[in-house]
């Protein structure tokens, strides 16, 4: 079974070459801290935001619950910018709302599945504000600009959540670049999260395990619902608390011996071997050509709404499990749902194919001529 999101978890069955340390881009002046949770790290910055700031945020609609929620929880007024098709900001919208604040805002772009959101003309706008940008970089932390450089390397603020990459319970790094925002914390005094928290993160990541390996749908169905409860469980006390706690020993071993070299080849030959062989009238790519620069978490691509659930059970019957991010990710305000339609239909059509670098070239190709039948 091939699994979009899911970490497969390192064993020793998992003979991959030596790593190199996650890339961290050093800047004169910056400061970081190391926390268990991208939420937490967010909540985190917002408390080291200079104190007389607006308490204005600028969010797209289509974001994670563990991006908006620490806004929430701070009373920010929270601003909505739109989305084009291929989920890059509406920057029109971003120039106006900015224009409409007084005072120091925050503003929040998100590189979904790994695909940039930056552009020069965004930047342009941007830097004509007095905001704080802050770049998610949790699908996105190994895609460069086109001069080649990290994005978090031109990023004023930028976040990773690591266990949306990689085989580990948690993780997050906040970077900042700004001298009036310092958030260098002493993370040694934190606590990690509670051991049985670890404990279900370790089962789900079990599940994807076994899950990948298995090619009966029933057991696939059974590991799928363990690998789904195991999440709920992780997530309902990671979503509850958010006060920071610090990554957890194990995570960080993991994170330290990952092989990103192998890791950034191996997804993104995976993602042109299926940008190359699908010839499909049912899935459309939601980018149309795969950049240079992009390291993809995935790859996302449209169907239509009213055939995707008969096309996700089609595929889970041929051993291919497409994912769908909807689910704490749909924060469309309801007295204003007419003004994102385009959310909307991405919310309702997309599906996301996997490339992760444990799929090898036969299983792509394999998968892709399934993709193509459908
Ligand atoms: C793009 C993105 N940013 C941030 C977060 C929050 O990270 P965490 O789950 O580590 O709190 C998530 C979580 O789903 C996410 O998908």
């Amino acid at each position: 079974m091939m699994i979009t999101m899911l970490r497969i978890a390192i064993n020793e069955e998992n003979n991959m070459p030596g790593g190199k340390g996650f890339y961290l881009p050093e800047t004169a002046g910056s400061s970081r801290c190391r926390l268990a949770t991208g939420r937490s790290a967010i909540h985190h910055m917002i408390n080291c935001l200079p104190q007389n700031n607006a308490r204005k945020v600028l969010l797209p609609a289509y974001i994670a619950e563990g991006v908006i929620q620490p806004f929430l929880n701070a009373g920010f007024e929270i601003f909505f910018y739109r989305l084009e098709k291929n989920l890059r900001p509406v920057i029109s919208d971003i120039d106006r709302l900015l224009a409409g604040i007084s005072g120091l805002s925050v503003t929040v772009l998100i590189h979904y599945f790994g695909f940039s959101s930056r552009s020069a003309e965004l930047s342009a706008i941007l830097g004509k504000y007095n905001t704080v940008i802050l770049d998610d970089l949790a699908h996105a932390p190994f895609t460069v600009d086109p001069t080649g450089k990290y994005l978090a390397e031109e990023a004023e603020l930028s976040l990773y959540s690591l266990n949306k990459y990689l085989p580990v319970v948690d993780g997050a790094i906040l970077s900042s670049k700004r001298t009036d925002i310092n958030v260098a914390l002493n993370d040694n005094r934190l606590p990690e999260l509670p051991v049985l928290t670890q404990q279900a993160y370790r089962r789900h990541l079990r599940a994807g395990y076994d899950l990948f390996n298995s090619k009966e749908p029933q057991k696939c169905r059974q590991y799928l619902k363990v690998l789904e409860a195991a999440y709920e469980e992780y997530y309902s006390v990671i979503n509850a608390g958010i006060t920071p706690l610090r990554q957890s020993a194990d995570s960080f071993r993991i994170e330290e011996k990952f092989p990103y070299d192998w890791l950034t080849q191996r997804r993104r030959s995976n993602s042109y071997l299926l940008y190359e062989n699908l010839q499909s009238s049912t899935f459309t790519l939601l980018h149309s050509a795969l950049p240079d620069e992009v390291v993809p978490w995935c790859v996302p691509a449209r169907v239509p709404a009213h055939r995707r659930d008969d096309v996700l059970s089609r595929l889970f019957d041929q051993g291919v499990l497409l994912s769908v991010l909807e689910d704490k990710w749909n924060f469309i305000p309801e007295v204003d749902c007419n003004n994102f339609p385009v959310e909307q239909e991405f919310i309702n059509e997309h599906v996301l194919i996997p490339v992760s670098e444990f799929i090898s070239t036969d299983a792509i190709l394999d998968m892709v001529s399934k993709l193509n039948t459908i």
